[in-house]
């Protein structure tokens, strides 16, 4: 226990930290010599991309890019799933904070139960019923690693291997390569894959998708960040206001699996037409929002498809993207039992959002949905931006 001062140790105390004064006074304005005392962008007025050193994995390094654009907006990166780990943006009082899940180290991203934070998402992405499809009458068995169907590439899907990454000139875009070979979780042909992640000079990242292929199989490229535009203000996206522009949606079954029809949102809690609290109506759809919404951009061209909005941050987030559809699902596997967490964040069911730009989930057996097959001599290529602003 710490002796109980007595009057004349008083005064020495007193008398030292008047003399000491003046520095603490100085210590805590300055913040030290580099430390920031606010949350306020760091206006560079240019583009930097920055690497530090996120752990070891199969003997290969892996190091977080950090770009960050003039105004001060940044993203961060790591080779290991080319995962997004940090997306770090302006409140509508310029205040910075993070707007996506994640963890605080390499551990957490490999954790058996890490659901997909931040990660690209290949050869398919989302679900394909009973792990199987067929190209040209031969049958390709895949990982059933979800209630008897295949999701997400299967066991160790692109979101598990190490990336190549490589700065591009410029330091405004971060380029990951990655070969998949023949065979891989059961896919068919060595697939050339190259990601380009580049971040905007109006505070958008954007994600330029390319593959080629030696043999035709199903590719569905995606990217797999959880948002709550509140950076960790609010426990839950259920104020959150969206707006999808889709007058249709894939219907799913028990396991969310897609039947096959292509039904109306009009009317139903599926509707997002025009912007609305995703609490509003999720209770009515049972397990919550974990759909495929046929988006109505016609063709390939890269349009605007949704907008995300919340109202206490003042965040908005745009996505446009060249894919035919998107993947709402509203963090209803989140449970708060994760760890390893930013910051040890409780992440709560409906902690935070996907907005997951891709091809409609089991096409490759369901002839009628837009093609996902890519043939050897083809390039297959897709866009996806999220832009932020504050209204
Ligand atoms: C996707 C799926 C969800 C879930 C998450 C990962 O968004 O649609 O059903 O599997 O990935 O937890």
């Amino acid at each position: 226990m710490a002796p109980i001062p007595t009057t004349d140790n008083k005064r020495v105390i007193m008398n030292k930290l008047i003399l000491l004064a003046p520095f603490i006074l100085l210590l805590s304005c300055s913040g030290g010599k580099n430390a920031k005392t606010d949350n306020k962008a760091e206006i560079t007025g240019k583009y930097s991309i920055t690497e530090m050193a996120f752990g070891m994995l199969e003997e290969k390094a892996i190091t977080e890019y950090t770009i960050t654009n003039p105004s001060g907006m940044q993203v961060s990166i790591i080779n290991y799933g080319g995962t997004v780990t940090k997306l770090i943006t302006p409140d509508k009082n310029k205040n910075m904070g993070d707007v996506i899940l994640g963890f605080d180290s390499l551990g957490g991203y490999l954790q058996k139960n890490d659901p997909y934070f931040g990660s690209l998402v290949g050869r398919y992405a989302n679900r394909i019923a009973n792990a199987k499809f067929n190209v040209k009458g031969k049958t390709f068995p895949l990982a059933a690693n979800d209630h008897g169907n295949s999701l997400h590439g299967g066991n160790k899907g692109y979101d598990k291997v190490v990336w190549s990454a490589a700065k591009l000139p410029g330091d405004s875009s971060l380029e990951l390569t990655y070969l998949s070979k023949d065979g891989e979780e059961g896919y068919p042909g060595n697939l050339n894959v190259k990601v380009v992640y580049t971040l905007t000079g109006d505070n958008g990242i954007k994600i330029d998708y390319s593959a080629t292929t030696d043999k035709t199989t199903p590719v569905n490229l995606t990217s797999h960040c959880y948002f709550n535009l509140s950076a960790g203000a609010d426990s839950t996206i259920l104020d959150h206001q969206l707006e999808i522009a889709a007058d249709k949606y894939t219907p799913v079954n028990d396991v969310l699996i897609p039947t096959g029809e292509i039904a109306t949102t009009k009317g139903t809690p599926m509707d997002f037409t025009t912007p609305k609290a995703i609490g509003r109506d999720i209770l009515q759809v049972k397990g919550g929002f974990d759909h495929n919404w046929v988006l109505n951009k016609n063709g390939n061209s890269l349009e605007k498809v949704a907008g995300l909005y919340e109202p206490n941050s003042g965040r908005y987030m745009e996505v446009l993207t060249t894919e035919p559809g998107l993947q709402f699902y509203s963090g209803n596997f989140l449970d708060g039992t994760l760890t390893g967490t930013k910051n040890g964040q409780k992440y709560v069911q409906h902690g935070a959002l996907c907005l997951e730009a891709q091809h409609y989930p089991d096409s490759p057996n369901e002839p009628s949905f837009p093609n996902t097959l890519l043939k050897p001599g083809e390039t297959y290529r897709q866009t996806t931006e999220y832009r932020f602003s504050v209204k």
